[in-house]
């Protein structure tokens, strides 16, 4: 009886040893030797992934969208956490503007009279995940670390809403808190915007509606932003999308949110290509980014030289993807000229690393005041993993960068 189970016991033992092997061999993947903690990303891509596929299935037995997986996995990374206490002295609740919602987190130390220095912020996900919610540990940490106003707002995403719903829910926000500062005690010569990755991108377009307008935003904070749908072959682009970080980000899914972007319209491996613009456009365009020009030596090798050619079955209906409504880097001087003090976060381990250097440069050209920091151990969406098991030491990095700059500029 009892050599039986001790048998079985090291057999469980050899069992579970073996398949622990098995599993650290399958979430496996090779990264640089300075990555921080890289069996916690490894195992965070492993969710992922994990997660995408069980969605994916779902879907097809008509259960639950692949994408609705995909958001309460994020959620529960990041979102879940309750940091919340009422000694940090903040009064958050929800409001509409002409049915867009938004989040305000308001320090209470403020008297009636008094008018607040504030911050519109933008989340990411890929214009596909991410809410409020998920954000709120970010939003709330920095309303609590910055004691300025906070307004998270809730835009639309694909695959239920293309562009530009999530571009038309964030301007009204913005130009609602630009318009009547007043209803919401907000000093106007102190507003800042702010988003990462999608949120970036939405952040600094809308910057520069702004100025067009007349409106001065005093600071615009962007981390890891997407800056440009024209170039897709630039190194960083050609490096990662294989790498599939964070489980998410990779060529299947890239090319997934490009077409619900564009109304569900066909888009093809070609567009890693570059053709899905036109000679003409390319052309025109791409003094605006020329990695020769602005990309750091140490990151021009993989560089190849742009392919000008086209397929016209992508040149019209993604056109809009090289207008300053979403690729706020293709812009003249002059428009660069024109804006507040910039916050850029790039990282490493990120698609969009390269368009960030290439933003950077160009702002140093035109001497505009500019505070970047490169993390070069730290991959793209890093800066909200904030809390709980999955908890970076950068992320904490990265938020005190963003609350000093605010404190500073505001
Ligand atoms: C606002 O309302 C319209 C009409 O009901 C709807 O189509 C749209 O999706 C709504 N927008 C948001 C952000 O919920
Ligand atoms: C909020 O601010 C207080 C005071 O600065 C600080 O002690 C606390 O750690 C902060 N909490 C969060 C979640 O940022
Ligand atoms: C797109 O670009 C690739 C790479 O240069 C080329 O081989 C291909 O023929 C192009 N496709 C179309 C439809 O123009
Ligand atoms: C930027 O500043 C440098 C040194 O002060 C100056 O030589 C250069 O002309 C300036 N460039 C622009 C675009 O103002």
């Amino acid at each position: 009886m009892s050599t039986t189970t001790k048998r079985s016991y090291s057999q469980n033992f050899v069992l579970f040893s073996g398949l622990f092997i098995v599993f650290i061999a399958f979430i496996y993947q090779p990264l640089p030797h300075d990555f921080p903690q890289p069996w916690k990303y490894r195992l965070i891509c492993f969710g992922a992934k994990l997660v995408a596929k069980v969605g994916y299935v779902l879907e097809k037995f008509n259960l639950i969208k692949r994408v609705q997986s995909i958001r309460l996995l994020y959620y529960l990374f990041v979102g879940c956490f309750q940091i919340r206490n009422p000694q940090h002295q903040l009064k958050i609740y929800d409001v509409a503007v002409n049915n867009v919602s938004m989040r305000i987190y308001q320090p209470l130390e403020y008297g009636p009279e008094d008018l607040m220095p504030a911050i519109i912020h933008f989340h990411g996900g890929g214009f596909m995940v991410g809410c409020r919610e998920t954000y709120d540990v970010v939003t709330y940490t920095i309303a609590n670390q910055t004691r300025a106003l906070v307004l998270s707002v809730e835009y639309r995403r694909v695959p239920e809403h293309g562009f530009p719903s999530a571009l038309n829910d964030c301007m009204t926000i913005a130009y609602e808190i630009f318009r009547q500062p007043l209803k919401y005690q907000i000093d106007i010569n102190r507003i800042a915007l702010a988003g990462d990755s999608a949120g970036g991108n939405l952040a600094l377009v809308i910057t520069q509606y702004l100025l067009r307008d007349g409106y001065k935003p005093k600071l615009t904070c962007l981390m890891y932003p997407a800056l440009q749908f024209l170039d897709f072959t630039l190194p960083s682009y050609q490096q990662y999308l294989p790498k599939d970080i964070l489980g998410v980000i990779n060529e299947e899914d890239f090319l997934y949110v490009i077409s619900q972007l564009s109304g569900r319209v066909l888009v093809t491996r070609d567009i890693l290509r570059n053709n899905h613009t036109s000679i003409i456009h390319k052309q025109r365009l791409y003094p605006y980014l020329n990695p020769q020009k602005y990309l750091p030596k140490q990151y021009q090798q993989n560089l190849k030289p742009l392919i000008f050619d086209e397929n016209p079955l992508m040149t019209k209906t993604l056109e809009y993807l090289i207008t300053p409504d979403i690729s706020p880097l293709l812009v003249s001087d002059d428009e660069l000229k024109k804006l507040p003090p910039i916050l850029l976060f790039t990282t490493e381990f990120d698609i969009l690393r390269d368009e960030g250097f290439i933003f950077a440069e160009r702002l140093k050209h035109l001497n505009k005041s500019l505070y970047h920091y490169h993390f070069k151990g730290s991959f793209h969406g890093a800066h909200i993993l904030l809390h709980g098991p999955l908890k970076f030491d950068f992320a904490w990095t990265m938020i005190g960068k963003t609350t000093d700059a605010i404190k500073k500029n505001l």
